[in-house]
């Protein structure tokens, strides 16, 4: 127990901070009240990306040995969005408090000897160059516990640091149990930690829930070490930016809009031109070519990669795509789950649903749809046309108001047409159906039939002049109204 602990223990306990090992525990069980959300805070993404993910990746940055994450509410749903990471789970039934949390997590640490990092998973700006300046403060200092502080302009909701006039860090005062005088105080906690791994456990076991929320509060292990006469000292960063805390609405605005900042410098430092920076949105694992420029209100998101040279005009939103080079998306375009080949042209207007290949050179213009449609190389389809499970060769042209016909109330059919194929406007392909190559499908045709290599389709009306006709309706028209 700690109260059998001397100052010689402290010592040898602190000879656990100068090993090289790191664990590290993220809590993430809360479901964060003041979001007023039904989905957990954790999973409320930050420039695209789930918050939970950010501080499971400055672990790993770290090269944390193992990063056990505490959760809880929506716990399943945090499971799925943790899989494929090399994380353990721990769950938290009762959201007892952080100490609480970390006490679970330190349940599967009972044999580590080291440092212990705590994270919390609603931080999601904090860099890994900031905590390995923590852990290193920590060990020079031979501490038993580091907690990060920084200062801000409005502390509110964060737990404030209460110094004594020497300077060294005597608690930490949680705003609802804060007095005036305290919450006047600038400097706040941010949830993140680096303690010894010993003095942690038996630090736990001591830590009550006597405060104004009845939660057991990780907070207070300052206290008791320092009552112990252990090492405990407070680690002040000037990344104040980093620190913020995510438990409102405005919180979340503020932290995507420093995430979005952060990683539209890091294309603009490779070579891309952002016209209107804070007005463009590029997700965390998006690739961006050099001399690639892009205009406002672009949002391009998920695994998506764009060649260099290529041009982003306004309003298009891409989604996990691959756009090649010296490719120009024109205006208030949308593409999902698509590729795009070198030089070629899509939009505006123009919506490239999941499925659509495009090889190079293919121009895709206004208000055309595409759904799971390959189109070869120099290929046209420049207006007002709907190409859904198509197979399209090479330099085929598709005529305005052009439709595939791919949905027979049950199933989806394909339609597949041979290069050099000319479709003129307004024809209609009831599939399946096959175009031979180099075939010419007459404009307006309902074409129901496979069309051989090299023919003419045509299926219309035959068109029917009647001449005079237009002067003898006016007379009818005339008689009419002398009989009235
Ligand atoms: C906490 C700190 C506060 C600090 C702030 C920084 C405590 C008591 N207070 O306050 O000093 O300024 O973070 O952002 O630690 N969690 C669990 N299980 C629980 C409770 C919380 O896993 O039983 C998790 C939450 O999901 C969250 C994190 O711990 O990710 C912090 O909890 P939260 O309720 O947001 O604490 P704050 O009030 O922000
Ligand atoms: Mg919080």
């Amino acid at each position: 127990m700690i109260s059998t602990l001397h100052f010689e223990d402290s010592l040898q306990l602190a000879a656990g901070s100068f090993n090289n090992k790191i664990i590290t525990i993220i809590l993430a069980a809360g479901l964060g009240k003041r979001m007023k959300s039904g989905l957990a805070k954790v999973l409320h993404p930050v420039a695209g990306i789930p918050m939970i993910l950010y501080p499971v990746k400055v672990a790993e940055e770290i090269s944390s040995e193992r990063i056990i994450v505490v959760v809880g509410h929506q716990a399943d749903r945090v499971k799925d969005v943790l899989s494929g990471r090399d994380v353990e789970i721990v769950q938290q039934v009762e959201q007892k408090g952080t100490a609480d949390a970390v006490r679970l997590a330190m349940n599967s640490l009972i044999e580590y000897k080291g440092v212990v990092l705590v994270l919390c998973g609603d931080v999601p700006l904090i860099n890994s160059k900031t905590i390995s300046g923590l852990i290193s403060a920590h060990r020079d200092r031979g501490a038993i516990m580091t907690v990060l502080t920084t200062e801000v302009e409005d502390p509110s909701g964060y737990g404030r640091i209460v110094r004594s006039s020497d300077g060294s860090i005597l608690r930490i005062a949680e705003e609802r149990d804060a007095d005036n005088e305290i919450k006047r105080i600038k400097e706040i906690n941010s949830g993140t930690y680096v303690f010894d791994s010993l003095f942690l456990s038996e630090v736990l076991r001591e830590i009550k829930s006597e405060n104004a929320q009845r939660e057991f509060y990780l907070t207070d292990s300052i206290e008791t070490g320092l009552k112990k006469g252990f090492k405990v000292y407070a680690y002040k960063t000037i990344e104040r930016e980093e620190i913020i805390g995510i438990n409102s609405r405005n919180e979340l605005a503020m932290a995507d809009i420093i995430m979005r900042r952060r990683i539209n410098n890091r294309h603009m430092l490779n070579g891309v031109t952002m016209i209107n920076p804070d007005n463009t949105y590029v997700g965390m694992d998006v690739s961006i070519g050099q001399d690639v420029t892009i205009y406002p209100g672009a949002t391009i998101e998920g695994n998506t990669t764009i060649g260099s040279r290529s041009v982003i005009y306004p309003n298009s939103r891409i989604v996990n795509s691959q756009i090649g080079s010296d490719v120009n998306i024109k205006d208030s375009s949308v593409i999902e789950d698509s590729r795009i080949g070198d030089g070629s042209q899509v939009g505006p207007f123009a919506h490239l649903r999941p499925g659509t290949i495009l090889e190079k050179n293919v121009r895709i213009g206004n208000y055309v749809e595409l759904k799971k449609a390959f189109m070869g190389e120099g290929s046209k389809a420049n207006h007002l046309t709907y190409l859904g499970d198509a197979e399209i060769g090479s330099d085929v042209n598709i005529g305005a108001g052009t439709i595939t016909c791919n949905y027979d109330g049950k199933k989806k059919h394909r339609t597949t047409i041979g290069d050099g194929v000319f479709v003129g406007s307004d024809v209609q392909f009831v599939a399946p159906v096959k175009i031979g190559e180099g075939a010419f499908i007459a404009a307006g045709s309902t074409v129901t039939k496979d069309v051989p290599p090299g023919s003419l389709a045509i299926s219309r009306v035959e068109q029917k002049n009647m001449e005079g006709w237009v002067e003898k309706r006016k007379k009818r028209k005339g008689n009419k109204t002398q009989e009235k």
